[in-house]
């Protein structure tokens, strides 16, 4: 096993953000690429309302399609029970996302209810989860600062933290969704949920809106952590964070940790080829992801 996890989420959190359509074809062969770089865990698709986020709306097809290979899990995000059974009859995804917001307005604006009616929506996901083995993993969103609210309140992530894993959640991924996090607040934020979920169940899910994704990597690494989500060449955003960039570049969390020693487990050279497809063939517009750039950079000058 790598020493460290990237949690690839750029299928889902990256693409669900681009204004063209993406094919099916296009996604297939992008999961498939990340699969064979030696990224082990990889969230494709969405059972979110088709009307809500219609980039995602071609979950099924693509669950049924993508490779099955030793090593490799595929997840899927799960808000309410109807995504739930949409997500069991596709088949092809091993573990079920759930998702909501520390923040009041977020939530509502994410997932049209409250904060309490997003719990009382996960608990029959939970416990049928429970009953079909299927892992869940949670994901809390603006655990560092809210969109419509500004400050979020460090003992609601905890209880939002807690109960989930209560319910069963194998892991809790803690999302600063707008980026506004600084190391200091996410060593606190992990410490303040390790006293609930044991530090290696806990992830980070950091977006990069002022360039702070990466230094708070490297400060949840310092508190314990050892999963990270990051998104090939920085892609990525939220539709309901006006504002939000993308996610922390999966090339520049690889080569932060294999340049100190630490293993990902992922072949760069070769995610960056892919990171270069996507750019060129895929999305037709230019990607930030600092090593990316870097990496390409660097062959174009030597004529690679
Ligand atoms: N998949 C597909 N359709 C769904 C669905 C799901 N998971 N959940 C609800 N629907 C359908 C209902 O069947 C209903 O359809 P109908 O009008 O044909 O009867 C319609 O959507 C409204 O259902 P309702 O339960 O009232 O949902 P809502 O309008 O309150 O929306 C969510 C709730 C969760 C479906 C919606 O807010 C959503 O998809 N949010 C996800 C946003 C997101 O993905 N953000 C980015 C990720 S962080
Ligand atoms: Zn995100």
């Amino acid at each position: 096993m790598p020493d460290v996890l990237v949690y690839e989420v750029g299928p889902r959190d990256g693409l669900q953000n681009e204004p063209d359509t993406v094919s099916t074809e296009s996604k297939l062969e992008l999961v498939t690429r990340l699969a064979t770089v030696g990224l082990r865990r990889i969230e494709i698709a969405s059972f979110v309302s088709p009307q809500w986020i219609p980039q995602l709306a071609d979950g099924e097809a693509l669950l049924g399609l993508v490779p099955d290979l030793p090593d490799v899990t595929y997840s899927a995000l799960v808000p309410n029970e109807k995504g739930y059974e949409r997500f069991r009859s596709a088949g092809g995804a091993h573990v079920a996302v759930v998702f909501m917001s520390a923040s009041e307005t977020h939530n509502r604006k994410n997932l049209n209810c409250s904060v309490a009616e997003q719990l009382e929506h996960l608990r029959p996901v939970m416990e049928r989860a429970e009953n079909d083995g299927v892992p869940v993993r949670a994901v809390i969103s603006t655990v560092c600062g809210c969109p419509y609210e500004g400050d979020v309140d460090l003992g609601a992530v905890v209880s939002l933290s807690r109960n989930l894993f209560q319910q069963g959640a194998h892991e809790v991924s803690l999302g600063d969704t707008i980026g506004v996090g600084r190391p200091e607040q996410v060593r606190e934020l992990v410490r303040a949920v390790a006293g609930e979920v044991p530090l290696e169940k806990i992830a980070l899910h950091l977006h990069d809106t002022y360039g702070r994704a990466l230094v708070n990597v490297q400060a949840g690494y310092e508190a314990g952590v050892r999963t990270f989500d990051a998104s090939l060449g920085g892609l990525g955003g939220c539709p309901y964070a006006p504002g939000a960039a993308g996610n922390v570049a999966t090339e520049d969390v690889v080569d932060l940790f294999e340049g100190a020693g630490i293993s990902t487990g992922v072949d760069l050279d070769r995610l960056v080829d892919t990171t270069g497809w996507l750019e060129s063939d895929v999305l037709e517009r230019r990607l930030p992801g600092r090593v990316y750039r870097a990496v390409r950079g660097r062959r174009h000058r030597s004529g690679g």
